[in-house]
């Protein structure tokens, strides 16, 4: 050996690596979860209990992973989960995420936290770019941030509907989690350091922020109100029930995302990989359905195709590539895991996305 380092041979390699890297107080804020964090670790243990009843003589030399999702064709099913404050990971912070999964043929979806203009990131891709939001108390707030994110370009909205209130994050009471006052928030429609004067505590500010600005009184009548006020695709985030689903498309959504927020709300919830099926069997084939929390293995997105979804999100992983190396790093995650997902189809007799089945799972 030439005494170089191996490079990360997989995505939990990944997390090691940005461990090393990134301040505590950083590496806990991305990596962590609600309370005891149960869930955040169920959310792995949960894909790994399912198991694969694989075909066999099904000519898999060639192998199509495809997909299109509301117009947009992916060249693999999956999507960067809209996660806040990438910058303490990397200098170009989202814009570097942007880069990253339109050189993968993978789409993203960009958090209203996030420390990157929605205009800098559209433009740095030439992909699917989404905008995530929360409803405000100021219903006119709201309204602006979807007309920026129109006029920017994207073409769908992300309503995160499992975040009425702030998850209990003890790792960030332990470091006092602050985002650098250097990073900003472009995309929240008001400043949160001026509306919490000189809070320097983000942690508590940003707690306090969501208490006082988005609305934990949201009812189904107001994702009716936000799909009368856009043309632009509405997903619901944030759903592990089937009789939820059914009510987002009644009320106008173009598709569920079966989310938890990465185990960083409510604890002991349901893991995703356990709730899909149930949302998967209530909405029929109705509408758009993604999937996130807790993929790590090609394996899991067969999984969750086998299950019903269209496409997987995937969130913490993109973060260890880019506080390992920035767009690169990001880029060699997705590499990475598009790869094992291409194997997964493989190895299962899998090739294409149609052809993963529910009878797949045992
Ligand atoms: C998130 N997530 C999230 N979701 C959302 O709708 N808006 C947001 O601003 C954020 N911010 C955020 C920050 C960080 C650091 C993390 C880790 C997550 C949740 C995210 O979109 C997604 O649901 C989970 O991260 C998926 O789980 P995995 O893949 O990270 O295990
Ligand atoms: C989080 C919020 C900001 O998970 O979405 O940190």
């Amino acid at each position: 050996m030439n005494g170089a380092p191996t490079p990360p041979v997989n995505l939990q390699a990944y997390e090691a690596l940005a461990a090393e890297r990134l301040p505590r107080m950083v590496y806990d804020y991305y990596a962590g979860g609600a309370n005891d964090e149960i869930l955040l670790r169920e959310s792995r243990t949960a894909w790994d209990a399912l198991r694969i009843r694989y075909r066999v003589l099904r000519d898999v030399s060639h192998r199509d992973l495809s997909v299109t999702i509301e117009g947009h064709r992916l060249d693999w099913p999956v999507i960067v989960a809209p996660m806040a404050f990438q910058q303490m990971a990397t200098p170009e912070g989202e814009v570097a995420t942007a880069r990253a999964t339109a050189a993968a043929g993978s789409g993203m979806i960009l958090s209203t936290l996030s420390n990157r203009t929605i205009e800098d990131v559209r433009a740095a891709s030439n992909g699917m770019v989404w905008f995530q939001l929360y409803i405000y108390r100021d219903r006119g707030i709201t309204a602006e941030l979807v007309r920026r994110a129109e006029r920017a370009g994207c073409t769908g909205l992300v309503l995160t509907v499992d975040t009425p209130i702030l998850g209990r994050r003890e790792r960030d009471l332990l470091n006092g989690f602050h985002v650098p006052p250097e990073f900003p928030a472009p995309n929240l429609g008001v400043d949160m350091r001026s509306t919490l004067g000189a809070q320097s505590d983000m942690s508590s500010a940003l707690a306090q922020f969501i208490l006082g600005h988005w609305d934990a009184g949201i009812a189904w009548q107001d994702l009716a109100w936000l799909q009368s006020i856009t043309s632009l695709p509405i997903y619901v985030k944030g759903v592990v029930r089937g009789d939820d689903a059914l009510l987002a498309l009644e009320h106008g959504a173009a598709g569920v995302i079966v989310s938890n927020h990465g185990g960083r709300q409510l604890d002991t919830a349901v893991p995703t990989a356990r709730a899909l099926g149930e949302v998967a069997d209530a909405m029929a084939g109705r509408g758009t359905l993604l999937v996130d929390g807790g993929v790590r293995r090609g394996t899991d997105v067969l999984k969750a195709l086998a299950m019903g979804a269209q496409a997987v999100l995937l969130g913490r992983p993109i973060l260890w590539g880019l506080a390992a190396g920035g767009e690169a790093g990001a880029r060699r995650v997705l590499q990475l895991l598009r790869d094992e997902v291409d194997l997964a189809f493989a190895l299962a007799g899998v090739r294409s996305p149609a052809e993963a089945t529910r009878d797949l799972l045992a």
